[in-house]
């Protein structure tokens, strides 16, 4: 059966806590050697429906199976232990009254002996050999969560859950954990699941996002398709600021202070959204009160005043008050350009890079 079937498959699974539905109908599937991040706010679900899948919660519907066998439901359940599932969660506690290498070992059969190779192997591969008689207080944070991964891989396990694994870890640290983690388990062939509520974090692991919000699966795609074709408002807004404009519809088109939209079959009088990301707006000079000439991909120029900016490192951030309206717009420009407050210049938008969403339902407009 294997091979035909994903390694792991969540189906419909529910769970309520006192009444209140915290997963809501959450299917998902991962193939063989695939990363998949399950991305999302605080308190959205992502830790339970982890939880459930690993054995140590119970879903109030809903099925798990790995390999194409079902391994629970609500009446029929493998233990923990015996769903061949790798945890790491975010307080990774290694034993302390263990040395490293008992640690890594902790969770194979045999004898310190028996053990020694693989414990070996793995201590190697993260780069840690040499402490694998000491005792987990004598390691910094990092080494610990590379132990700490040691320890979760050694038993060899098809499916390694993990639960924003390195959020304890300072920002240059965490780059090369996470990238040599990803390489250790795509060496393995394990499936992943990965929690996280970073999108840098998602989209540098995944293979595939799973986004999620109020309990629910709202899409799911490779990073480049969630991040270029959202599904919705809040799927852009979670993966950048946004910057946005708002319109009526007349005859299949909206006017903006960029030129009109494509609206296709919405009603005349609906109001429609358009979203656009700050590093898709262009910025020109004002010449004696004109900006640059219109063209099909970056629409008409709107005239705007510097409001604000800010030095990044390795890029600006400009805010500009519209002419049109007053309202705001955000640019991010590359460094070297950072503009007097009270500069008059010329914006443009992307058109490829804007996205039109009907403001009632909140669903996209394919143009
Ligand atoms: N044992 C429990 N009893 C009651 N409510 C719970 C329990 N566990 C979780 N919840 C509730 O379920 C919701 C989802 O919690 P969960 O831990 O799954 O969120 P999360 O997406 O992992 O958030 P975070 O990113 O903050 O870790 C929360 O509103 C939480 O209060
Ligand atoms: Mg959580």
């Amino acid at each position: 059966m294997t091979g035909t079937h994903p390694r792991l498959e969540i189906r419909n699974i529910v769970r309520d806590y006192d009444g209140k539905r915290v997963v809501d109908n959450v299917s998902l599937a991962i193939q063989p050697g695939n990363v998949t991040c399950l991305l999302g706010p605080s308190g959205c679900g992502k830790s339970t429906t982890l939880r459930i899948i690993a054995g140590v919660d119970m879903q109030t519907s809903g099925t798990i199976h790995v390999d194409g066998h079902l391994i629970c439901d609500t009446v029929f359940r493998v233990p923990p232990e015996r769903r061949s599932i790798g945890l790491i969660f975010q307080d990774f506690a290694l034993f302390p009254h263990l040395t490293v290498g008992d640690n890594v070992g902790f969770g194979l059969s045999g004898s310190r002996k028996d053990k020694l190779p693989r414990v070996g192997e793995l201590l190697e591969r993260v780069g840690l050999s040499h402490y694998i008689n000491e005792y987990p207080h004598q390691l910094s944070g990092g080494e610990q969560q590379r132990v700490a991964l040691a320890r979760a891989i050694a038993p060899r396990p098809s499916i390694m859950l993990m639960d924003e694994p390195f959020s304890g870890l300072d920002n240059r640290l965490r780059d090369g954990i996470r990238d040599e983690t990803l390489a250790l388990l795509k060496d393995e062939g394990t499936s992943v699941l990965l929690v996280t509520h970073e999108p840098e974090e998602a989209m540098r692991m995944a293979d595939e996002i799973a986004l999620m919000r109020d309990g629910k699966i709202v899409q799911r795609g490779a990073p480049y398709n969630i991040y270029n074709a959202p599904a919705d408002k809040a799927a852009v807004a979670f993966f950048s600021d946004i910057n946005l404009l708002t319109g009526t519809v007349r005859g299949a088109l909206t006017d903006t202070p960029f030129g009109q939209f494509l609206a296709p079959g919405v009603p005349d009088g609906e109001e429609v959204e358009i979203v656009f990301r700050p590093q898709h707006v262009g910025i020109d000079f004002d010449r004696q009160g004109k900006g640059p000439n219109p063209t099909p991909l970056a629409g008409a120029p709107a005239r705007a005043t510097v409001e604000r900016a800010r030095f990044m490192g390795s890029e600006s951030l400009v805010e500009f008050r519209m002419d049109h309206d007053q309202s705001m717009i955000r640019a991010t420009v590359p460094n070297v350009f950072l503009p007097k407050p009270g500069t008059v210049m010329w914006l443009t938008v992307r058109r490829d890079r804007c996205f039109v969403f009907r403001k009632a339902s909140g669903s996209v407009i394919k143009p």
